[in-house]
């Protein structure tokens, strides 16, 4: 097992992941921007995060707001351009936070020279072999290469129209059709990413965040998927569109960029819930972290939560890399709605916030969780996100968990920007959720979440073993190595508290029990407990 004192920064900091459009504006055109996140470092700082993740902030026309990247290599005027980002990262360093960048090599925007080139070439170009283009299946072609479905809805493929003003051939792309995806078999794309990473690297970036990590290589002769009607997920292992076992090679070549770097990290999206699949992401000459996506999809069940925990621990364990946490996303609702809503759904929240923060590993919080921000249900008028027209208005899409933050004020925009016409509205009852409203009140999400994190940083032997506790139904219990215990009430009665010093609770306990939906933090003694059950480490 690895000692503390060789432990690089990222195997237990706390990832702060801001959605650049949503977190402040600066220049009042209603979208965030670099200078507006600069503005607003204190926040961050006050919170205690260690490492920022931006979401994409390349040359984009935005169809997938920034993951349909045109230009991978300059920042989109839209933010601030290259400058702005250069102040951000001088600022955050200066203010001992971490700066790391969401990186796309999957796909690119349709926008970018390489698919413009592969269009205005006409079939067998070469241009075109830097992408997925086929001719099309059926009588003239007139039917897709094969039946994958895109992420977002509708086919996987797009028909051109070539330059002589025919139809022409199908190009693929997993997620929107502004995002043909990459032919990874093709030397200059491997090459490029090469360019990319050591650009960023160069200019003070502390690493990737790498979207669709286990997308990017695709089986020879691209066979057919099965149930294309079943959702993502639920094919599992046998879905040919994802986790491909050659996606393993382009990992290593990106690690081998990265050792130049030794203090750079590398996070993979990795949609793959089988222990071993996701572990071998992990092997040492690959990927620093995974995303580990098992909180997300469990409810607000003691046994589903315990489930989600061990599992992301021996997944860990099998790669001998740190766990990573998270509860939310720029992909997913918002928790305080996923868990019912209301006061129940932000008490729910508050306690799994304790939860994830107790921990051991890396843990990512998203933009709004420090302030409890529920899903917002959008007017479908001004909904943005692709999701809503490929799935023929039948997904609602993720607009709601991207709703800009509320800093201060009555009303909207809250201090977002100096327009109020923000590029999603923003809710009329915030009011109280702004970050000047919750600043200094010890009740407050925002305070909760700064203590914990307080906590967290001081707690130096936070080490990888999680011991369990037995408990009463409905409640999740465990030790980490340095005594901090962890109890969760996920069970609709009161139960008494263990033995040990109350360090923090998410919501108020009564006479010494811990109600419903509520979680505490307690200081015990450093030895093994007679009623603990199992151990992971
Ligand atoms: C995963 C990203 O998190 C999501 O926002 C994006 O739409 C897809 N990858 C496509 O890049």
């Amino acid at each position: 097992m690895r000692t503390e004192p060789e432990q690089p920064w990222w195997s237990r900091a706390v990832f702060y992941q801001l959605y650049p459009r949503s977190f402040a504006d600066s220049d009042g055109d209603g979208v965030g921007d670099l200078d507006g996140v600069t503005a607003r470092l204190g926040h961050l700082q006050a919170l205690g995060v260690d490492a920022l993740w931006l979401n994409p902030v390349m040359v984009s026309p935005m169809a997938d707001h920034g993951y349909d990247v045109a230009d991978p290599r300059d920042v989109d005027p839209l933010f601030g351009g290259m400058a702005a980002l250069d102040r951000l990262i001088d600022a955050a360093h200066r203010a001992g936070i971490k700066v790391t960048m969401d990186l796309v090599p999957n796909h690119t925007s349709a926008q970018h020279p390489w698919f413009r080139a592969a269009l205005a070439g006409g079939p067998g170009c070469p241009a075109r072999q830097r992408y997925l283009f086929r001719d099309g299946s059926g009588v003239g072609g007139t039917l897709p290469p094969n039946n994958w479905v895109s992420v977002f809805g509708g086919p996987a493929w797009t028909r051109v129209t070539e330059p002589d003003g025919t139809p022409g051939q199908w190009y693929l792309h997993l997620f929107d059709a502004q995002q043909p995806d990459l032919n990874w078999e093709h030397p200059e794309v491997p090459a490029d990413l090469e360019r990319t990473l050591r650009f960023w690297l160069d200019r003070g970036v502390d690493g990737f965040r790498i979207d669709v990590a286990h997308g990017m290589s695709k089986p020879p002769g691209l066979p057919d998927m099965g149930d294309p009607e079943l959702p993502m997920l639920a094919l599992g292992e046998h879905d040919p569109r994802f986790n491909h076992d050659g996606v393993h090679g382009i990992h290593r070549g990106i690690r081998t960029v990265l050792d130049d770097y030794p203090d750079a990290v590398t996070v993979g999206e990795i949609w793959v819930f089988e222990n071993a699949d996701f572990a071998k992401y992990l092997r040492p000459d690959e990927l620093h972290l995974g995303f580990n996506f098992r909180l997300v999809r469990a409810d607000f069940d003691a046994t589903e939560i315990r489930a989600a925990i061990e599992n992301s621990l021996v997944a860990a364990e099998l790669a001998d890399s740190p766990p990573t946490w998270t509860l939310s996303n720029h992909d997913v609702d918002r928790e305080v709605s996923r868990y019912g809503g209301g006061a129940t759904g932000l008490a729910r929240a508050r306690a799994m916030a304790l939860v994830l923060l107790a921990l051991p590993g890396a843990v990512f919080v998203y933009n709004g969780e420090e302030l409890g921000l529920p899903n917002v249900d959008l007017p479908d008028e001004v909904r943005q996100d692709p999701v809503w027209e490929r799935s023929g208005h039948t997904e609602r899409g993720r607009d709601g968990c991207r709703v800009p933050l509320p800093w201060s004020g009555d009303a909207a925009p809250y201090g977002f920007s100096a327009t109020a016409d923000t590029w999603l509205p923003m809710p009329t009852d915030w009011a109280p959720l702004t970050v000047a409203a919750q600043h200094g009140d010890p009740a407050s999400t925002l305070t909760l979440f700064g203590r914990a994190i307080g906590l967290r940083r001081g707690r130096a032997q936070l080490g990888q073993t999680v011991r369990w506790l037995s408990t009463a139904p409905g409640v999740v219990a465990f030790r980490c190595e340095d005594a901090l215990v962890c109890v969760l009430n996920a069970g609709a009665v009161p139960v008494p508290i263990p033995g040990g010093d109350v360090l923090l609770a998410s919501g108020p306990l009564i006479d010494g029990q811990l109600p419903p939906d509520t979680t505490v933090w307690l200081r015990t003694e450093a030895r093994p407990d007679a009623a603990d059950d199992s151990t992971h480490q």
